[in-house]
């Protein structure tokens, strides 16, 4: 059942044997790999198998009925049995040069020579759990596809958007992230449909948390899906976002989420102070238990492409450079981070992922709190396309990039590749 997996990544990749921590199959030969898919697993020589007399079908030896101490005895007197002969050392081909070997004292290729000893020592792992699976939803009754990005659907919010994640939940993802697609008919100047209780997302959590309680339902703050000018804050006549009557407003749409009952709100508008207005509105609505994941290092970056086409959230003029990061800057990640650790934020996050795995890390080192990745509709569409044109794999394309971000520091991956990867951990393929 759906319901029974929750926070716990499905215990079926050790079984199924598809590990992509390590981006091969983790188990081999007499342990059991996927043969469907590929029968010859690289680095692992075909078994010779010397079949003897005393040999069960199974290759087991019978056995005689010694006791210890007959063993014993025997191997005392001399009369020790037979066992194979070292495996002899396999020839190389025709022409290839004699050389003295190279005095070296470190061969780190020997810690990587088999399947069994790169799983051993494999240091990043990733499972279903550490996936938030990003959903468009609408107003409509049937999934609209996204033409930007292959596979990612809006949803209609009462049908396409429950059965999704209940085949999230199948495979142990149990976190998801909110984006509405909202008319254009309800965006003002000011965006604030983003507080009405009865707005698309709110409706949207009230259903899913009626289904399924124990979801983790984090959603987005910011005016863009809601604002007519396509900004993530109020814009002044001459262009200008305003800073703190749109923190004003984003306080309004938390609380709202909130009191749907949204678990983690994510201020993804890049307004300075936010986070600690945020923190307190919440607190004052007596949402203290309500978790804050902060936008912390959001890059002004053209990765965004595709979710502007999703949510039809293209900014009317300009561009989001006056509170986006500048895609240059790595120090004034930390400025970011200082001040959102200050005002109360749960979790660090970055975004977009792959390009930016040098603020990761540099958030990873510098802070104690859980930090988040989001590999972008940019990052996701790119993997999509090239796999579709064939010129690189998709679903190994995918894993590395999970792992990369994983290896980088971030606890939790926010990723439109959500549920096909946990598929993937889980030996699944539908
Ligand atoms: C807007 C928001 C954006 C994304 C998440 N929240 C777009 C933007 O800042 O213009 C982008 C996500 C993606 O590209 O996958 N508050």
């Amino acid at each position: 059942m759906a319901s029974s997996i929750f926070n716990a990544p499905c215990t079926a990749p050790s079984v199924k044997g598809k590990n992509y921590d390590g981006l091969k199959p983790a188990v081999h030969g007499n342990l059991r790999f996927n043969a469907a898919k590929k029968p010859s697993i690289e680095g692992c020589p075909k078994r010779v198998f010397i079949v003897r007399a005393s040999e069960k079908k199974d290759g087991a030896v019978k056995k005689l009925g010694l006791s210890d101490a007959e063993c014993e005895a025997a191997v005392a007197a001399g009369n020790v049995p037979e066992a194979p002969p070292v495996r002899p050392k396999p020839a190389a081909p025709a022409g290839t040069p004699v050389v003295p070997s190279l005095p070296l004292s470190r061969r780190p290729r020997r810690n990587r020579k088999s399947p069994a000893f790169r799983a051993s020592f494999q240091e990043t792992s990733i499972s279903p759990a550490n996936f938030v699976y990003p959903l468009f939803i609408h107003e409509g009754e049937e999934d609209t596809p996204i033409g930007a990005m292959p596979g990612c659907y809006r949803l209609g919010w009462r049908h396409g958007l429950v059965e999704e994640v209940a085949k999230a939940r199948d495979v142990g993802v149990n976190s998801i992230v909110l984006f509405p697609k909202v008319p254009d008919a309800l965006k003002t100047s000011t965006g604030d449909e983003a507080y009405n209780d009865n707005g698309l997302v709110p409706r949207a959590i009230r259903l899913l948390k009626d289904k399924y309680p124990d979801l983790v339902i984090y959603t987005d703050v910011a005016l863009d899906p809601y604002s007519s000018d396509g900004h993530d804050g109020i814009v002044r006549e001459d262009g200008v976002i305003m800073n703190d009557e749109t923190v004003f407003q984003l306080c309004k749409q938390a609380v709202s989420q909130a009191r749907a009952g949204a678990d983690v709100v994510s201020p993804s508008d890049m307004m300075d102070g936010r986070v600690g207005a945020i923190r307190e509105a919440l607190d004052g609505e007596g949402f203290q238990h309500v978790s804050i994941m902060s936008y912390t290092a959001k890059y002004a970056s053209s990765f965004y492409g595709p979710f502007r086409e999703a949510l039809d959230s293209n900014p009317r003029f300009g561009d989001k450079k006056t509170y986006q990061m500048n895609p240059a800057n790595y120090r004034e990640a930390l400025v970011e981070a200082y001040a959102d650790e200050s005002e109360g934020a749960d979790i660090l996050l970055v975004k977009p992922g792959l390009p930016y795995l040098d603020i990761i890390r540099l958030l990873r080192d510098k802070s104690p709190l859980p930090i988040a990745a989001y590999q972008v509709s940019g990052e996701y569409s790119m993997i999509k396309a090239g796999g579709a044109l064939k010129m690189i794999d998709e679903e190994r394309v995918m894993m590395e990039s999970l792992t990369c971000l994983r290896r980088a520091g971030a606890d939790v991956i926010l990723t439109y590749f959500a549920l096909q990867a946990a598929r993937c951990l889980c030996g699944e393929k539908r």
